[in-house]
């Protein structure tokens, strides 16, 4: 078995982040979110992985290399033009050859490993096996409709879905979605489907089935959800104290403090995760944050958020929270006069003020 990881796409809902960065390089826990598809397709064994790239998919091949760190051998596939996922499967054809894999959407996140759906998929004779999550917002994805154990349709982004579950990012093929995704037209958006490719197979009698993930699942295609998975991943997160907290600080809960990072009169409530070299002075850090590496913080207050690397956050008098500062961000108080505010953003930068 192989695998197939996207890490291509424009990432525009995570704007400006990703003016300057591939969303699949985002830190979620201080870890690029690509990692965590990397590590659950490495954790079942599989040793071929393709990874798609877009045209300046150079830095993510930068970031990740060939694959030596999970133990895998990475092959780069670069997509020309976002032309959608099943557009994805057809390009890879070739780095597939005749064997079954898996194609996993390199910024979904779950929790648990994907052994039980490559079981079920073997264990059942599929040809495409789904994972499907119950959402609250299910027509913002793929949507199955279920009657009794089986799939009878799938629509992509549905104004009225048929059921309260999204077709997750993970799916289990054999050789015929290579027929499906080459027998698709585009759709009203002009890409490429992977729900017509499902539906294709459906109607062509093949046999598509389907696991639900149990435990949690999040597309990180917003902020929220970034924030979210943050949350989600903090909260099995196990302590370690590899920095220095000094006497005046309290830290308390599952807090990982990296190396050469300095905890100085300051209250951590976990969980949260220090960076390396991060060096936070009067400050208080809430539950579910990530402090990057290399971060100065200094009388402020931090909770529920993502600070990137080379941060500085100086003197502010209002908590941040539920916030995603890019690097080297800076968040200053300003003590000349008039007293304003004053902002250097980058395009689509989001500020609230309070
Ligand atoms: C894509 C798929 C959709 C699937 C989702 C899962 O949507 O088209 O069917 O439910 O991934 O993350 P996109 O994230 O490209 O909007």
């Amino acid at each position: 078995m192989k695998a197939l990881i996207t890490a291509g796409g424009k990432g525009t809902r995570l704007r400006p982040l990703t003016h300057t960065q591939n969303k699949h390089l985002l830190p979620i826990c201080n870890k690029p979110t690509l990692h965590y598809a990397l590590e659950k397709v490495a954790e079942v064994g599989i040793r071929e992985v393709g990874i798609i790239t877009n045209q300046e998919g150079i830095e993510v091949q930068e970031a990740i290399g060939t694959g030596d760190h999970w133990g895998v051998h990475i092959t780069y596939i670069p997509q020309d033009a976002p032309l959608g996922l099943a557009h994805v499967v057809r390009i890879s054809q070739d780095f597939i050859g005749g064997d079954k894999f898996v194609f996993y959407l390199g910024d979904n996140m779950i929790v648990g490993g994907i052994s039980r759906f490559i079981d079920e998929f073997e264990k059942q004779g599929s040809n495409c096996h789904l994972t499907l999550s119950r959402v609250k917002d299910p027509e913002r994805f793929g949507v199955p409709e279920i009657q009794g154990d089986r799939i009878v349709s799938i629509e992509e982004k549905p104004d009225k879905p048929k059921s309260a579950y999204a077709v997750a990012g993970i799916y289990l093929y054999d050789n015929s979605i290579f027929e499906a995704v080459n027998a698709i037209k585009p759709s009203a958006r002009g890409e490429l489907e992977i729900s017509d490719a499902h539906q294709y197979l459906i109607d062509q009698g093949k046999k598509v089935t389907f696991s639900e993930i149990t435990g949690w699942w999040k597309d990180t295609g917003k902020p929220e959800d970034i924030l979210e998975a943050n949350r989600l991943l903090l909260e099995h997160t196990e302590a370690k104290v590899n920095g220095l907290i000094d006497n005046q600080s309290l830290v308390t809960g599952n807090v990982v403090v990296e190396e050469g990072a300095q905890i100085i009169n300051s209250v951590v409530r976990g969980p949260a995760i220090i960076g390396r070299g991060t060096v936070l002075e009067n400050s208080y850090i809430g539950p579910f944050t990530s402090i990057g590496d290399n971060c100065r913080i200094r009388n402020s207050e931090v909770e529920f958020s993502i600070v990137l690397n080379q941060c500085t956050i100086l003197d502010v008098g209002v908590r941040i929270e539920n916030s995603l500062l890019g690097v080297a961000s800076r968040v200053v108080r300003a003590d000349s006069r008039p007293r304003s505010n004053r902002f250097m953003t980058g395009d689509q930068s989001l500020i609230e003020i309070c």
